[in-house]
């Protein structure tokens, strides 16, 4: 059973790389949206648009579940991708991080930081709330470049995670609700250890792999394949960063 994972572009690569590493034999067909990246700052209209491609290439492929590691089409397409999945299951970022919360007693207040959109659209703390957790969310939208430009240990990294985090001090939980920021949850960790906060940190997409693999059978092949609807060799170095291994993308039809 194959599963199909996709994202705006490269990051959701990490829920690949850790669905590979619970499960070694999992088949996975990545689809990275590299021609569109970035989604966090475009109308959920236009990214419901691009998913319902995207899912549809990936059955095309023999994808037998989809999973939409990227936060943003999680919060603001999801029904796009059902639509196009038809009779295949889909699963989102945001439900297995929700569930993990009820299951288990965060201390609160949550943090939440993802983009302008997953922020924008509430999804998190409608949740949350819901589940009766006071939270702070905030869109954090300079990571994602500073992250993809490789400065992970960089003075502008640090300056940006001094003035984000800063605004919602106080918290004791923190979600990563995107793609690319378990790249610098160690850099969160320092931002933390120096003002002298206890918090603990949910990733999103380690929560999705383990739903992922849930959802797989016990035995596979360990297929792997990588389409990328702009295959830009600028992409490649980014992949292996999230992949931590060599990339061979195939181009892929442009969502
Ligand atoms: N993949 C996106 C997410 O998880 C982050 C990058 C983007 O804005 O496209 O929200």
């Amino acid at each position: 059973m194959r599963v199909g994972i996709f994202d705006s572009g490269l990051g959701g690569l990490l829920t690949a790389r850790y669905v590979r590493a619970l499960h070694p034999q999992a088949d996975i067909l990545y689809y990275g949206d590299t021609a569109h990246l970035p989604y966090g700052d475009k109308s959920p209209a236009q990214i419901q648009s691009y998913v319902r491609s995207i899912t549809a290439f990936l059955c095309a492929q023999g994808a037998e579940l989809i999973a939409v590691a990227c936060n943003t089409a999680s919060s603001v397409a999801i029904e796009a991708v059902y639509d196009a999945a038809g009779t295949v299951p889909v699963l989102d970022a945001i439900t297995p991080a929700v569930r993990a919360f009820q299951l288990h007693r965060y201390a609160e207040p949550v943090g939440v930081i993802g983009t302008y959109t997953t922020i924008r659209s509430g999804i998190y703390r409608t949740a949350l709330e819901k589940l009766g957790y006071s939270v702070q969310d905030l869109a954090t939208p300079l990571l994602v470049p500073l992250i993809e430009e490789g400065w992970l240990e960089h003075p502008a990294t640090h300056a940006a995670l001094d003035t984000y985090l800063s605004q919602i001090s106080g918290i004791q939980t923190l979600l990563l609700a995107c793609t690319h920021y378990p790249l610098i949850e160690p850099q969160i960790h320092a931002y933390y250890q120096h003002v002298g906060q206890k918090v603990e940190i949910l990733n999103t997409a380690a929560l999705l792999a383990e739903e992922i693999v849930r959802n797989l059978p016990p035995r596979g092949s360990g297929f792997f394949s990588c389409w990328l609807s702009d295959p830009n060799p600028r992409f490649l170095a980014l992949a292996e960063r999230f992949w931590e291994a060599p990339i061979l993308p195939i181009p892929a039809p442009i969502a």
